[in-house]
């Protein structure tokens, strides 16, 4: 009997400030676009829900067209649809979810809400091998800092190992990048003006790293403070900004790195994945690579276009759903603005997951 191909995935991704949509089949990336409004919240330091969702209304439409035509298909190719339902801004959320929902519905195809943090882990599933199981990951991204412990991204329940107590890893490098005059986003901007400059001029904290500190949790707002209250103090400091600032982005990847290893170690897993948009983060990735490999554990870390938000994580998550028999999330799927993860997918009537 022929064995019947998987259906092309759309994937649709409205979370925060980028629409982004993309068709994958088989783990084969067929075709992509993406559409930013940070421009238009650039001016504010920070994203204005109502403009993220307007900007989603605009462009959702023509970046379903731009997928399609570079993958040289139609709607009537479509034989599923991904779509992030949470966690994110509420009223951004609520465009990708209402147009995912028009589409199965007039396309008479199968629903998928997925978690868009999960979308961040399966971020390369298209450039590369399939993900290692069991796993550590590193999600690092503007709201959400976590450590976990991850088996099959498409059955098994995410284990938490440690979380953020306050700010997320890229909420600090925004906040920080405000505090020293930096333009919106601030990771990025961080990431250039640290180039060449000398990250040991300064010692900021490095929070929650005492031994009886708990050992995966973390807490940046602690050191957040630490950068402003250093540049209150010395306004006539010769101290150049460039090392300030490579300064306080060690202090942040030091403490990422340091407690991702140790949650390999301790847990005996050889495999690290650091997902999330600070995965962009050059320092990051130099650093975790470095101890990685002293470390003897093997390091993934997506491309660094597919490390901020994207359509192409979300349809790559679909698509392993959808090839691993999951059932389709109920057709009154809704946004969930604050959507805890502990697995892939979301709107499920009775998660199918693996016995223990
Ligand atoms: O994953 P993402 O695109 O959106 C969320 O899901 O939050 O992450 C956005 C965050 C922002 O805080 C941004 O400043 C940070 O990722 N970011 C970076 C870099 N590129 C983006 N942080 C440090 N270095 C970068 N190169
Ligand atoms: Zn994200």
């Amino acid at each position: 009997m022929p064995v019947q191909p998987s259906p092309v995935v759309m994937g649709i991704e409205t979370s925060c400030d980028e629409t982004g949509v993309a068709l994958v089949r088989d783990g084969v990336l067929l075709g992509e676009a993406l559409s930013t409004s940070m421009d238009q919240h650039a001016r504010y330091g920070g994203v204005v829900p109502e403009i993220a969702a307007r900007a989603h209304v605009q462009a959702l439409v023509p970046c379903v067209r731009a997928a399609l035509s570079s993958a040289g298909l139609t709607t009537a190719d479509i034989g599923a649809v991904a779509v992030t339902a949470g966690p994110g801004l509420a009223t951004a959320l609520h465009v990708g979810v209402s147009a995912a929902k028009a589409y199965a519905t007039a396309l008479d195809v199968p629903l998928y809400g997925v978690h868009h943090l999960a979308g961040h882990l399966a971020a390369d599933l298209v450039d590369g091998e399939p993900l290692p199981d069991p796993l550590i990951a590193l999600i690092v991204s503007g709201g959400h800092t976590s450590l976990l412990r991850v088996g099959d991204l498409a059955r098994d329940p995410i284990v938490h190992l440690g979380d953020t107590l306050d700010d997320a890893a890229g909420e600090c490098f925004d906040k920080v990048a405000r505090v020293l005059g930096l333009p919106y986003p601030g990771g990025p901007a961080v990431d250039r003006e640290a180039v060449g400059n000398d990250p040991a001029a300064l010692a900021f904290p490095r929070p929650l790293t005492g031994r009886t500190d708990s050992p995966y949790t973390f807490s940046f707002s602690g050191l957040k403070t630490a950068v402003a209250r250093w540049v209150e103090a010395h306004p006539d400091s010769t101290v150049p900004a460039g090392d300030v600032i490579a300064s306080f982005q060690e202090a942040v990847v030091d403490v990422l790195t340091a407690k991702a290893i140790r949650a390999c170690r301790d847990h005996e897993i050889g495999d690290l994945l650091i997902v999330g948009g600070v995965a962009a983060n050059s320092r990051l990735r130099a650093l975790a690579a470095q101890r990685c490999e002293r470390a003897g554990i093997r390091l993934r870390i997506p491309a660094r276009k597919r490390c901020t938000d994207n359509g192409v994580m979300i349809a790559a998550l679909g698509d392993l759903l959808v090839r691993s028999g999951a059932a389709p999330s109920r057709p009154d799927l809704a946004a969930m603005p604050g959507a805890f993860l502990d697995q892939a997918q979301l709107g499920v009537a009775h998660p199918a997951r693996r016995a223990a």
